[in-house]
């Protein structure tokens, strides 16, 4: 069960072994955990098509692998410490006892209400134990969970519950954040007006805000929990079905179900945990994202209870009561790996050194980041003063539809160059390509970052929609799977990541595409058309600058126009992805065929008045001298 690797060198060889002989390499791995029966296959794969299996022909259920198999060893040992948003309020902790008793609880009341292997179940929580009870309950019954970031509006959500035909949602009346109750049950409520496949709600009661429950529908959690067994037989799972769908942005289109299956996400998670933050017994180990999002739902919740870790769970936000909140659990906590944003490093720098001062770190061992590029700067505060210079930073690179880290160090093992995320783990294959898709064997130059050979938690599918992903990831360069980020290798070998290449923005560590972003605002009243790019945001890596193309006439009342499309924004997406700047425009700069050149309007948005490179295609020259002229 121990999986980390002890030294460099070590790795270097364990690196060695998984390109020379991947299928042995992982089935090793793989032979560490529960199966109830062995797999027949370990790899199986082509990128054409793409099919790609792991394990196939095993049989396994993941929550026997991260409960059952530790009550005899580690019952009591706590698995979350919850920690809530108001920070004089009682926490609670759960241990794998009582984790095991409460996702058995849940499960047989969840298969009271028909849910049977294979359906899917949309989950929108807060950062609360019950959401990790939901996520392993379905998980125990062979329901496919597909979890909803709660920050996502009713459109958004109705969406995603649509596209995956759930047929259970699972709620909370609200959630707590900062000095904010939001109230989500509402959103849950207008979603349902348009999601005919769901038949039952369960609602955690979390804000005690006394929502109307809709009878025949929605049930109570607790209620619903009442005289359940605590033991639950475990569905049996092939390596290869479904264990989650969660959506992510593209460049195109809505975004879409990226699909992660048992067998193999259960081994890399655990794998990547263990070695990425050297995590040893005993230690405390808090990843800070949500788990509406990947990193939640490899870091917070499988790759920790894999390896039989205690986890801290935050219900709140960074700068609630005041931007020592992070630090403050630390201490109380006396976390020995710490895994966050650059985005919360560097708004939590700008508050001074004071409120992290106040606060013992020294159990820290690792520090991570994850979810965009980290800058110089964040990266030396957060090695100097939160690391205090004796904690290897880990800086992960990967993705969604990777299912774990793919480049980083390994805790201390690891050389480390600030603002490289270093060397891929043991089975990941990168490699950079040119324009031509040649592979780059020189270093220092860009390209694009692409995989050439599987990895045990790759993405199989897009939900409900093979062609995608094929088109997305498979098909800009024959055999390679294409990651989207562009990527330079120092003379070392080490990776540091560039950022996307494509229509895909990261706002504080948050995917969006930009056509995505102007679906919402062209649904507004006052939009023509619209184009959406990023511009470099010194907190959030990347804000959002929407060209919204209005009817000249109506320019005298551009504040009223813009908090009608911000509105459009809330609405389609969710609070999250408004954009930092709007500006209205008479027309977009676009070819003489109609495309529109965003390369310009990228310029414009970073603050370029004049340089905009051939210009010669260009339809209309004088518009783009009315934006950059009007430009914020
Ligand atoms: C970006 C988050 C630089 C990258 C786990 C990737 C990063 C996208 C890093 C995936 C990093 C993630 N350094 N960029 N350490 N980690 N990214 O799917 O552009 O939400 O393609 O997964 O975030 O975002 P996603």
């Amino acid at each position: 069960m121990n999986l980390r690797i002890a030294s460099y060198e070590e790795y270097q060889e364990k690196y060695q072994h998984s390109v020379n002989d991947p299928e042995e390499f992982w089935s090793d791995i793989a032979q560490t955990f529960l199966w109830k029966e062995p797999w027949t296959n370990t790899l199986n794969w082509n990128f054409t098509e793409p099919k790609i299996t792991w394990f196939d022909g095993g049989k396994l259920n993941i929550t026997e692998n991260l409960l059952d198999r530790h009550l005899e060893t580690r019952g009591d040992q706590v698995a979350f410490f919850w920690e809530p948003n108001e920070m004089d309020a009682d926490g609670k902790t759960i241990t794998y006892r009582e984790l095991h008793a409460e996702v058995c609880k849940l499960s047989n009341a969840m298969r009271g209400l028909g849910v049977e292997k294979g359906d899917r179940v949309c989950i929108y929580m807060p950062m609360i134990l019950e959401s990790i009870v939901a996520i392993l309950a379905c998980a125990r019954i062979g329901a496919v969970h597909s979890i909803v970031f709660a920050g996502f509006s009713s459109n958004a959500l109705a969406d995603r519950i649509n596209d995956a035909q759930a047929k259970l949602v699972i709620t909370s009346d609200g959630l707590n954040r900062g000095n904010k109750k939001v109230d989500i049950k509402t959103m849950v409520d207008e979603a349902l007006l348009s999601c005919p496949s769901i038949e039952h709600s369960i609602v955690v009661n979390c804000t005690h805000s006394n929502p109307e429950m809709k009878s025949g529908r929605d049930v109570w959690y607790n209620e619903i929990m009442e005289g359940q067994p605590t033991t639950c037989e475990a569905e049996t799972m092939d390596a290869e079905d479904l264990l989650f769908i969660l959506y992510t942005s593209g460049s195109t289109g809505k975004p879409k179900g990226v699909v992660h299956t048992c067998g193999g996400y259960m081994v890399y998670t655990s794998y990547s945990f263990q070695n990425v933050f050297q995590h040893e017994q005993g230690d405390v180990f808090w990843c800070t994202a949500d788990i509406g999002w990947i990193t939640g739902h490899s870091y917070i919740v499988y790759g920790p209870l894999l390896a039989g870790a205690t986890s801290v769970i935050f219900e709140g936000i960074p700068t609630y009561p005041d931007a020592g909140r992070f630090w403050q659990i630390c201490e109380k906590y006396k976390v020995n790996q710490f895994y966050t944003a650059p985005t919360a490093i560097r708004s939590l720098m700008g508050h001074g050194l004071e409120v992290v001062n106040k606060y013992d770190l020294s159990a820290l061992k690792v520090i991570g980041s994850v979810g965009e590029p980290i800058n110089e700067e964040a990266w030396q505060w957060y090695f100097d003063h939160i690391g205090k210079k004796n904690c290897p930073v880990v800086d992960t690179w990967w993705q969604t539809e990777t299912g774990g880290i793919m480049l980083s160090g390994l805790g201390n093992l690891s050389p480390m160059r600030a603002t490289h995320a270093g060397y891929p783990l043991p089975g990941i294959q990168p490699v950079l390509l040119d324009g031509d898709g040649n592979e780059i064997h020189e270093s220092e130059q860009e390209g694009y970052l692409c995989i050439k050979f599987p990895w045990p938690s790759i993405l199989r599918t897009t939900y409900g929609d093979h062609e995608r992903c094929k088109n997305v990831y498979f098909s800009n360069y024959d055999n390679y799977y294409f990651t989207g980020d562009g990527a330079k290798r120092d003379a070392n070998g080490m990776y540091r990541i560039i950022g996307r290449v494509d229509d895909v923005i990261n706002v504080s560590g948050h995917r969006f595409g930009t056509a995505e972003i102007e679906d919402a605002i062209n649904t507004n009243k006052y939009a023509i058309e619209s184009a959406v790019v990023g511009f470099p945001h010194d907190i959030k890596g990347q804000g959002i600058y929407a060209y919204v193309v209005v009817d000249p006439s109506k320019m005298d009342d551009q504040d009223t126009i813009i908090a009608s499309v911000m509105d459009s924004v809330s609405k389609g997406i969710g609070k999250i992805a408004k954009p930092d700047k709007i500006q209205l425009v008479s027309g977009l700069p676009k070819t003489r065929s109609g495309k529109i050149m965003r390369r310009i309007l990228r310029k414009i948005a970073e603050g370029e008045k004049s340089n905009f490179g051939d210009t010669s295609t260009l339809l209309d020259p004088d518009l783009v001298i009315e934006i950059v002229e009007n430009s914020i």
